[in-house]
């Protein structure tokens, strides 16, 4: 390994900083070939004076030109430049410092500071990228009032974007232009943004709650013009529902909006100047999938409620991400459920959660949504600081009901409005607005690990009592040997034969919050609790973690018979959806097992009878219906048999291929019937019916193309007269996957042809051929890695060519021959050189080499091989190491 290894940032070391920056004043001169960056930095110490009055400003990847303390230039031995820093040993306890750099965007390709996207300079600044910019104390507590000029060609880019208002724009000499951007909100530097280019834009207005006009862009190139006008909607909306739900609103007379090819994330809410990878922008029905559209929704709404819950109060330290992004992704999935379907988008996140969160908290990088170290935090933006961040938020909702929980919000924005803030400061909000003492609740800050409930139940017919004996658990993580006991809410019902039983605590009070007397939440805060229910006339089946209360794993000794019943009769939704999930994974465990002990493999007739009367009911919503058939991914098959003993993905991959295929036999005529049915009734109906209409259709293509290699027929009929891309995208998966060569060519090609021109759909072309788990899997994508349309520079080629291999294709990179594991190594070695966060992104399925016995050791194998490698980026080199630890 490198000789320097990069040191680690301990929580525990954290200090203010000892100097302020009042104003920042930036000039940005671009040119062809580089970037000459002026900043004025008007500095005030803070601390008590030290006995030598220096100070260190981040600064990489940069050439000084010169550096000057109130007007005077510095000679060479006044300061020091080093590779990461510039140190100048001693500046009044008042000045301003101007510094002049040069970068080079055009050969930057970490896609981090200012780069240039085909012809567009554009920034990111989150986490340390504003470091590549200039010289400046880069942390968030450090919060700076920002004027910006920038000055560029005329021509090629006649538009000239930075944060806040427009203050005035100039034309200057040999063709080139000029304009200067004021930000009167204090920030941060890592939401500064700048982009310069060739856009056009569509424009709105948002009239706000108390009546000021905003005017709404948002930028793209010409092209794709026609494409902005749902995430302009869905910008509205959400601006609108951060006002109803929240009280939110917006502060500043102009939003913008920027799509950007390439980019390392989904989008970044710089304080009114968003940049989005243009695959959270642009959408149309021709080019967009149903799933891409919710996708284009949240991502939008998110980035805007950034705008309260991240920028107007900001983090401390980076150690505190999970305050603005947990918050932040809680905001978004309840915005999301308020416009769609709430249980299917809770079975959405939950899927997310179970199959990635779990896993990463499983393996070697778990880690506390607030972490107490990191080398690199580039590698803290995470499912576990994202999304049990927002299950945790969504917890605090719970306990404290949703009238507390907004005044807690109110109270934490008034509070600390202009502020840069820590989670405490959060859940103390919480607690004053509430008067809930959260004091034991905050170990879900604290400690990693996904606990386990494992839960008893017990009858007394004579006394008719009911009781619910309940075990938690955490398994050990990385540094974190013992773990106390988390506050686990866990809402419940109990199921008799009629529906749902009215519910009587022992020893509490009715719970009066929700109305509904056969649903409560009870709270688990110790290792072993009982509660206890009276007057239950019947033995019922428990239904447990309704609408997934806690971000736990739940264990319930159901038989079989027990989830048919919460299928089909549960009052709730999700306990719906997740008793049809743990049958289907226990039937393909039943039939792995079958298959390794030689024995013919059979499909249990409970569960044929279960989605047989889940598909005649036609009074289900479909998107449940579809959500509730859907066969659990191999990834999380995977993970759940690595909890007992180890993961197969042969086998693994093959009984699931089974059970979809012996179903789709089963129920042929039912999956035809609901496949033609919902066909006729498309046309008539509204968005959201025509949406959860469709997911359900593809759901039975996909079971009659399993089920009779003959319906093919149908995958391509519907192929051809697709009139939007999701179905036209399911038929060419099915074809793709299940087709023989010819056809499976020739659809390919055609698909190709069409939408060439259409950088998103080629993505999706990639995608779903990197997925085919056919014997030609690997071969097929270092193919394609040569196609002209591939771009290893472009991060969502990509993801959908390489991280659709190594994350969907999951038998041919589990290959025993290694080679799967192999060519991901290459690919991190090529990329940790050009895009060190996208290498270390890709990098994550061979962190999971524990969970399979039978190959962890090839696995493993290349991991070393990683390690071995000279001059690894600090991204790639603390997860290859974390992972051997
Ligand atoms: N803050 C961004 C978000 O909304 C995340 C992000 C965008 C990001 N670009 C990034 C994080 C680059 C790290 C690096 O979620
Ligand atoms: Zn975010």
């Amino acid at each position: 390994m490198a000789a320097s290894n990069p040191d680690a940032v301990y929580l525990k070391d954290y200090q203010p900083s000892a100097y302020l920056i009042n104003r920042t004043e930036l000039h940005f001169d671009l040119l062809e070939d580089c970037v000459i960056v002026s900043s004025r930095i008007h500095l005030l110490r803070i601390s008590a004076p030290a006995e030598t009055a220096s100070i260190t400003l981040n600064g990489e990847e940069m050439e000084l030109l010169s550096v000057s303390v109130d007007g005077r230039k510095l000679e060479e031995e006044e300061y020091r430049v080093s590779a990461k820093a510039l140190v100048i040993y001693s500046i009044p306890e008042q000045c301003v410092l101007a510094c002049e750099t040069r970068i080079r965007p055009q050969e930057n390709t970490s896609l981090s500071g200012l780069y240039k996207s085909r012809s567009l300079f554009c920034t990111q600044c989150e986490a340390e990228g504003f470091r590549r910019i200039t010289y400046y104390i880069d942390r968030p507590d450090v919060m700076s009032v920002f004027t910006v000029t920038v000055e560029g060609d005329l021509q090629r880019y006649p538009v000239l974007l930075s944060n806040g208002n427009l203050i005035e724009t100039q034309q200057v000499a040999n063709g080139r232009h000029s304009a200067v951007w004021h930000d009167p909100f204090p920030k941060p530097a890592y939401l500064f943004a700048l982009v310069a280019g060739n856009l056009e834009y569509i424009e709105e207005r948002f009239t706000t709650m108390s009546d000021r006009e905003v005017a709404l862009r948002i930028y793209v190139e010409k092209k794709d013009i026609d494409k902005c006008g749902y995430a302009m909607r869905s910008l509205q909306q959400a601006m609108r529902w951060d006002e109803e739900v929240y009280g939110r609103e917006y502060d500043l007379d102009i939003f913008n909006i920027v799509a950007v090819d390439d980019f390392n994330m989904g989008a970044m809410e710089n304080k009114s100047l968003n940049i989005f990878n243009t695959s959270c922008v642009l959408c149309s029905s021709q080019i967009t999938t149903d799933l891409g559209f919710q996708r284009v929704q949240s991502i939008v709404a998110h980035e805007y409620f950034h705008n309260w819950s991240g920028n107007r109060v900001t983090c401390r330290d980076w150690f505190q991400l999970s305050l603005k992004e947990g918050f932040t992704v809680f905001r978004d999935s309840q915005f999301s459920a308020d416009m769609g379907s709430a249980t299917v988008k809770r079975v959405e996140d939950v899927s997310l959660l179970r199959s990635v969160q779990f896993a990463e908290d499983a393996g070697p990088m778990s880690h506390p949504i607030r972490p107490e170290s990191f080398i690199e935090i580039n590698n803290f933006y995470t499912a576990t600081v994202y999304e049990k961040g927002a299950e945790v938020v969504r917890m605090i909702h719970t306990l404290l009901g949703a009238e507390s929980f907004r005044r807690g919000s109110d109270l934490y924005f008034e509070r600390h409005d202009g502020q840069a803030v820590t989670c405490e400061d959060f859940v103390l909000a919480m607690e004053d607005a509430s008067g809930i003492n959260l004091q034991q609740f905050r170990y879900w800050y604290s400690q990693a690990g996904t606990p386990h409930l494992s839960v008893q139940d017990d009858y007394d017919e004579a006394a008719q009592c009911y009781t619910l004996h309940v075990e938690q658990s955490c398994p050990a993580t990385p540094g974190q040997a013992k773990k106390s006991p988390f506050v686990i809410p866990l809402a419940v019902g109990l199921l008799g034969e009629a529906g749902n039983l009215p519910l009587r605590l022992q020893d509490a009070p009715a719970d009066t919050d929700t109305g509904d007397n056969t649903h409560r939440v009870l709270t688990v805060s110790q290792s072993k609790q009982s509660f206890v229910f009276e007057g239950v006339t019947e033995r019922p089946v428990p239904s447990l973690l309704r609408g997934f209360s806690a971000p736990v794993s739940l264990h319930f000794n159901y038989s079989s018979q027990d989830l048919c019943a919460l299928m089909r009769r549960d009052g709730d939704g999700f306990v719906r959806w997740d008793s049809a999930q743990t049958l289907l994974a226990r039937v393909i465990f039943a039939v792995e097992q079958q298959f390794v002990s030689g024995t013919a493999a059979i499909l249990d007739q409970l569960l044929i009878d279960a989605c047989s009367d889940l598909l005649r009911d036609e009074s289900l919503d479909p998107a449940m219906v579809a959500e509730m058939l859907r066969l659990p991914g191999e990834e999380y098959l995977a993970e759940q048999a690595s909890q007992s003993g180890g993961a197969n993905v042969d086998s693994i991959h093959q009984a699931r291929e089974w059970v979809r295929s012996a179903l789709g036999q089963a129920l042929a005529p039912l999956f035809l019937q609901r496949y033609q049915g919902l066909e006729s009734h498309l046309a008539a109906a509204t968005e959201a019916t025509q949406i959860a209409d469709r997911s359900l259709r593809n759901m039975c293509l996909g079971y009659l193309v399993s089920g009779n290699r003959d319906n093919l027929a149908l995958a391509s009929a519907q192929y051809r007269q697709a009139t939007n891309m999701t179905d036209r995208q399911a038929a060419l998966k099915e074809i793709a996957f299940y087709a023989g060569h010819e056809l499976r060519a020739s659809t390919l090609d055609n698909f190709h042809q069409q939408w060439r021109h259409e950088a998103l759909v080629v993505n999706q072309w990639f995608q779903v051929q990197a997925a085919i788990p056919d014997s030609e899997g690997l071969s097929r994508v270092q193919l394609l890695m040569c196609h002209a349309d591939f771009d290893l520079g472009n991060p969502n080629k990509v993801r959908a060519l390489v991280g659709g291999f190594v994350n969907q294709n999951l038998i041919n990179f589990h290959h025993l021959d290694g080679s799967g594991y192999r060519f991901l190594k290459d690919m991190v070695v090529k990329l940790n050189r050009l895009n060190p966060q996208l290498a270390s992104r890709l990098l994550t399925p061979l962190t999971k080499w524990r969970r399979y016995p039978d190959r962890g050791e090839l696995m493993r194998a290349e991991l070393e091989g990683l390690a071995a490698e000279p001059a690894l980026s600090s991204d790639v080199f603390e997860i290859v190491s974390k992972s051997l630890q």
